[in-house]
């Protein structure tokens, strides 16, 4: 029942931010008698629609919600009072709300009504759905994402700047549904110059990111496929008072741009957040993607490995200059997992959070 809370969940994915992806269920003696979904801020939870889809079988039933149901009045009155109201017998909650601030309100509502809860059920599954969401309530900045495409011999592109395609196709559609989940997506300069992506989602449907470009010069082509903003609009952060004539042409093909104190990883994220982000992908260069590692705005990488070798000592390599001389100071990845992608590999883990 939990993991049918997460798969409904999931069909809000990329939309809900800056609130979480939650999914519930409700049963009467064996029996579904309710489904719902979070489909966005400002919308009823989860436990709303599922409480209306169930209506007088809520009753006596058993209530299964991936995130601890809330207790607060904020755009919409407290789910914990909704589920009392409807007089159902017990709640099984996937984790507890991540902001120690309000940590356990809703439990202890619902316990003091006489309502058995119990809590932590398929814990692991539902903290990775929402870790964008827990990371924002506790760091207060979006969760970072870095993934990039190399060769078998660390290359990122040819030494001449050309990358299209290192990965095989399935190893690109899962990038696609990575970039629906997601928020914003974020690449450098250099990339839109050498690389001109879409960044897009590519499925009927699916949420598509914010794409976002960070450049300090603004020396960026006038035509590109990120300046085509009638289906998906694109936000260009730049420094203060960097190339005013091409902020006009941007601002006329109705690209955001928006000039910050200075362009550094953090500030960005920090807009971001700003803007109710949980969740973003880095798909830069190894340049811009070392500055976000060393300022701690990743905190999850995805590396796919093509089984291709294309050498060239002067070919770019996902993570630039991190200033690390010894071995021993290298990043080690925690969490680790590994599968394989048609031909590709894909590698995933976390790196130790900055404290
Ligand atoms: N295989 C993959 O997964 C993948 C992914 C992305 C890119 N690539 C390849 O990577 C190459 C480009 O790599 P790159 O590292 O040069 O490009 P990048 O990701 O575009 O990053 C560097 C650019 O970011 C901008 N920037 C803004 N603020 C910055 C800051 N605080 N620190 C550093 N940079 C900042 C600068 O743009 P301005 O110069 O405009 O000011 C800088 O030139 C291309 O050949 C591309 O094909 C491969
Ligand atoms: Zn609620």
């Amino acid at each position: 029942m939990m993991q049918r809370c997460l798969q409904l969940a999931r069909r809000a994915l990329g939309r809900t931010a800056p609130n979480p992806l939650v999914g519930s269920v409700i049963v009467q003696a064996g029996e579904v008698v309710g489904e719902g979904f979070h489909p966005g801020a400002g919308q009823p939870h989860a436990e709303v629609f599922a409480l209306q889809d169930a209506g007088d079988r809520a009753f006596g039933a058993t209530v299964y919600v991936n995130l601890e149901p809330c207790n607060h009045y904020g755009r919409t009155p407290p789910c914990s009072e909704a589920l009392v109201a409807a007089g159902v017998a017990k709640v099984v909650v996937g984790m507890v709300d991540p902001n120690p601030l309000v940590a356990g309100g809703g439990i202890m509502r619902l316990r003091n009504a006489g309502i058995e809860v119990v809590v932590g059920v398929e814990e692991d599954d539902c903290r990775q759905l929402n870790e964008g969401f827990v990371h924002r309530i506790l760091y207060q900045r979006p969760f970072g994402i870095l993934k990039y495409a190399m060769t078998l011999d660390g290359k990122i592109a040819t030494s001449s700047g050309h990358s299209a395609w290192i990965s095989n196709q399935s190893a690109r559609n899962l990038v696609h549904q990575l970039r629906a989940a997601c928020d914003a997506v974020i690449v450098g300069g250099n990339t839109v110059r050498k690389d001109n992506p879409r960044l897009t989602s590519r499925q009927a449907e699916a949420h598509n990111p914010l794409r976002v470009v960070m450049s300090r010069t603004l020396d960026l082509p006038t035509e590109a496929y990120l300046w085509q903003t009638t289906e998906f609009p694109t936000l260009v952060l730049t420094q203060k008072g960097a190339n005013l004539d091409f902020q006009q042409l941007l601002w006329q093909k109705n690209v955001e741009v928006i000039e910050l104190p200075s362009l550094t990883p953090t500030r960005a994220m920090a807009h971001l957040y700003e803007r109710g982000f949980s969740s973003v992908l880095w798909e830069c260069g190894g340049t811009l993607a070392a500055q976000a590692i060393a300022e701690g705005m990743v905190q999850k990488i995805l590396a796919f490995i093509a089984p291709k070798i294309v050498g060239g000592s002067n070919a770019p390599s996902p993570i630039g200059d991190l200033g690390l001389t010894n071995m021993t100071q290298a990043l080690a990845l925690e969490r680790v997992r590994w599968q394989t992608i048609d031909s590709d590999c894909l590698v995933e883990g976390y790196l130790p959070q900055k404290k």
